[in-house]
């Protein structure tokens, strides 16, 4: 009896021995290398990877009392390698600590990376579903998988991954699984476009978080709506289902579509009984791009504990300059937005509000008329900028040194909104009707020594770039409108701290 005893324990032992990842020589690695990065481009108050490469945000939820993001990370340099899960926790949303890193390719279903997936908190557990990715001999097979914590810092892999070997047709891209609660069942939606290259996105369903059954197609291409439909998201908003999703392969149609992929939603009610939308259609004419600017792809949403809709994404693109990448790391995420719908069936995205408290000394507060310049005098800064009156044109341009500039700019005759930052495809521009209802022209923006987020109006419309100045920014008012300027200095809420060895 004893003897059998033992014999269990020990399996025990070596089953949790093979299921724990070792992360402490990435975190002595990171630990060291942290120290050597360069600062010049670093963000104060938005997450970037402690050193390496981050690309998507992979998991966002609230446990324990915490908000925990993660992401795609490459610790080992600054640019796309085997994907490992990054983490940050945070109490407030705005002040991030860097977590031990939560999952590394080690096993024979994620050689080349554990891809972006999501989390979940039931009961006292975390639960992050990932896609394992693995290329060998010009085969690439791409499978879901879980991991587990009881801690919210420390990983197991689950010992019978994969959860889901392939789509039901043996189509082999098949990726992103995003899992949610509805009433007593849970969800799962995965991108995995069609054997004849039409963007399509499944979905799942399962009781136990561990077995999962097919419902089937949640929504697919006609033909026009891009070849790979990727990092799918899907949540209810103010009454409707809005389906969240990055798409390669649209085609830049007059202002619409300019960046390399795309990242946008549909709106529709949809029956989870009957797997069925009511008077849906996803076609370019009823996608909407979430963010306008040149940096934003693969957007993740989350239900904070009073009922927000949050949405984060990277404020990056593939094949675009990451001139930090000089400097031992690259990529950062976007600020936390929240989201609302209005009337018109239209996201609107504002900052979430918890941002406020990143606010420190007050600037400037100062109508400028146009031919007036100010300096900004410090990197990471907050600009509120009203029009009560507006003539034909609103302008603002931000210096960056050497001749670089960003620019945003209303034309308030074709009520156009534009950002231009210079070099070949600058200029991205969307309709946008300033002063609607009597309401001033309102731009709401955040500088982050490189990156600068546009929010116009009420939410209305959103421009995320990265820009690399390379001195302080001297900003100045063009155009024939006076804009009433408000600068608060944000303070640095990002990394300060170390890594907790356990909570
Ligand atoms: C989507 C994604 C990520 C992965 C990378 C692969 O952005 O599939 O999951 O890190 O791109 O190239």
């Amino acid at each position: 009896m004893r003897r059998a005893v033992v014999l269990v324990c020990a399996f025990f032992y070596w089953v949790a021995g093979e299921l724990a990842q070792d992360v402490s020589h990435i975190e002595t690695y990171i630990m060291h290398n942290r120290r050597q990065i360069g600062r010049r481009f670093r963000p104060h108050y938005h997450v970037a990877a402690p050193v390496g490469w981050l690309n998507d945000p992979a998991g966002f939820i609230h446990y324990a009392g915490k908000y925990h993001l993660f992401y795609q990370f490459h610790p080992y340099n600054s640019a796309w390698g085997p994907m490992h899960w990054g983490h940050v926790a945070s109490d407030n949303l705005v002040d991030w600590e860097h977590y031990p890193v939560a999952l590394v390719p080690q096993k024979p279903y994620e050689t080349s990376g554990c891809f972006s997936g999501s989390a979940v908190a039931y009961g006292n557990y975390i639960i992050l579903f990932y896609t394992g990715n693995t290329h060998m001999d010009n085969t690439t097979r791409q499978t879901q998988n879980m991991a587990v914590s009881t801690d919210g810092v420390v990983f197991q892999k689950y010992l019978y991954n994969p959860i889901i070997r392939e789509p039901v047709d043996g189509t082999w891209q098949f990726r992103h699984p995003k899992v949610f609660l509805r009433g007593v069942a849970w969800y799962m939606v995965i991108g995995n476009p069609t054997r004849d290259n039409r963007g399509r996105i499944l979905i799942y369903t399962s009781s136990d978080l561990y077995s999962w059954h097919s419902v089937g197609v949640l929504a697919e291409s006609l033909g026009d709506m891009g070849h790979v439909w990727e990092n799918p998201d899907f949540f209810e908003l103010d009454g409707y289902h809005v389906l969240l999703f990055s798409v390669h392969g649209l085609q830049p149609e007059a202002y619409e579509f300019r960046n390399l992929y795309q990242t946008g939603y549909v709106v529709g009610k949809y029956n989870f009984e009957m797997n069925s939308f009511e008077n849906f259609e996803i076609s370019t004419a009823t996608f909407n791009e979430i963010d306008r600017g040149h940096d934003f792809y693969s957007a993740h949403t989350m239900l904070t504990p009073d009922g927000r809709r949050l949405m984060i994404a990277w404020m990056g693109m593939w094949q675009n300059e990451f001139s930090e990448s000089a400097d031992g790391w690259a990529g950062m995420m976007t600020l936390p937005r929240e989201l609302r719908l209005a009337a018109d069936l239209k996201v609107l995205v504002r900052p979430a509000r918890e941002l406020l408290d990143l606010r420190q000394d007050i600037m400037e507060d100062a109508t400028y008329t146009p031919g007036e310049t100010f300096d900004a005098e410090t990197k990471s800064f907050e600009l509120l900028v009203l029009a009560k009156e507006i003539g034909q044109e609103a302008n603002m341009t931000f210096h960056l040194g050497r001749g670089r500039k960003y620019m945003l700019l209303y034309d308030s005759k074709h009520q156009q909104m534009s950002v231009d930052r210079g070099g070949v495809n600058g200029v991205r521009r969307a309709f946008w009707r300033a002063a609607a209802n009597g309401r001033p022209l309102y731009w709401r923006i955040f500088v982050d020594a490189s990156s600068v987020e546009v929010f116009c109006g009420d939410g209305d419309m959103v421009f995320s770039s990265r820009i690399y100045p390379t001195k302080r920014i001297s900003i100045s008012i063009g155009g024939d409108t006076p804009l009433h300027v408000k600068q608060y200095k944000l303070r640095r809420s990002v990394g300060i701290s170390r890594p907790p060895k356990k909570i």
